[in-house]
């Protein structure tokens, strides 16, 4: 019988030895990395260390100094603005502040990429589907019950959630969650953290998770990628990390340990 090699699933998003800098600071350098279609990879690092700086490249915010960033195998670290529009539609971002529209209610912040979405050619029977999409997203973010409230009037978490239902609703192939559970309490940030989860295994969908929480990390994460300095220390399954050599990198798992045990 002859030895069957099942093919990797193809790269959607792809960083090709990226460097940046702001000034005389060297905020990435040499970064490589890829996220599959279906994937969740975890930037994991300290404060500061350029995991914002990296989903900003992604969407094309940022642009870097050497090097390429790929979305779907085309290159949008060089693309026109009026391209990146496109791009800014398949792949969104939740970003850590939530940035909801506070002027608007929870139901019509989600409601907001549908109705932009549908503004070319909005028919009358356009709004039921609207507010029954609107439902479908709330109900899966377990937040149907504060659907006419203000977004003042909800916790952080519960913010952030909404953010997430947002993001949804414009169907997007992937999704970059800049820091999600971080400023939450505990018992949200579970929350959050199985909602991702859930996420990925009904819809499949692809996507890049920024943070500094090792638990959240191990709980999310197919792959990780480690940055140091600039640079990544480590990138591969979650589940080698622990036996990666680097020093630095014992050194966080292990004071996230100790932060755990207070
Ligand atoms: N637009 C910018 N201009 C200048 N410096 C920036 C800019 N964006 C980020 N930086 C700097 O890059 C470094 C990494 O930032 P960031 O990616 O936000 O870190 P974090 O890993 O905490 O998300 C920081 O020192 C920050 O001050
Ligand atoms: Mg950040």
């Amino acid at each position: 019988m002859a030895l069957e090699t099942k093919p990797e699933p193809a790269a959607y998003i792809e960083f090709a030895h990226v460097s940046k800098s702001f000034d005389d600071q060297t905020v990435l350098d040499d970064v490589s990395f890829d996220v599959r279609r279906g994937e969740m990879v975890v930037v994991l690092g300290r404060s500061g260390v350029g995991k914002s700086v990296t989903l900003k490249h992604i969407l094309g915010f940022l642009r870097p100094d050497e090097g390429e960033v790929r979305v779907d195998g085309r290159a949008v670290s060089r693309m026109p603005e009026e391209e990146l529009i496109e791009v800014r539609r398949r792949v969104t971002m939740v970003f850590q502040s939530g940035a909801l529209f506070d002027s608007l209610t929870v139901g019509e912040n989600v409601a907001y990429p549908l109705r932009e979405r549908a503004l070319r050619d909005l028919a009358p029977h356009d709004e039921d589907r609207i507010q029954q999409r609107v439902d479908q997203l709330l109900e899966l973010v377990e937040l149907e019950n504060v659907k006419d409230l203000m977004p003042s009037d909800l916790s952080t978490g519960m913010k952030r959630a909404v953010a997430i239902a947002r993001a949804l609703a414009a169907e997007p192939e992937a999704i970059l969650f800049d820091e999600p559970t971080t400023m939450v309490d505990p018992i949200m940030a579970i929350t959050i953290a199985d909602l991702i989860l859930k996420l990925k295994r009904r819809q499949g969908i692809t996507s890049v998770v920024v943070t500094h929480d090792m638990k959240l990390a191990r709980k999310l994460a197919d792959r990780v990628v480690f940055l140091v300095d600039g640079r990544v220390a480590f990138f591969g399954p979650v589940n080698d990390l622990d036996a990666a050599p680097e020093p630095v990198i014992h050194d966080f798992i292990q004071l996230d340990e100790v932060s755990f045990l207070k």
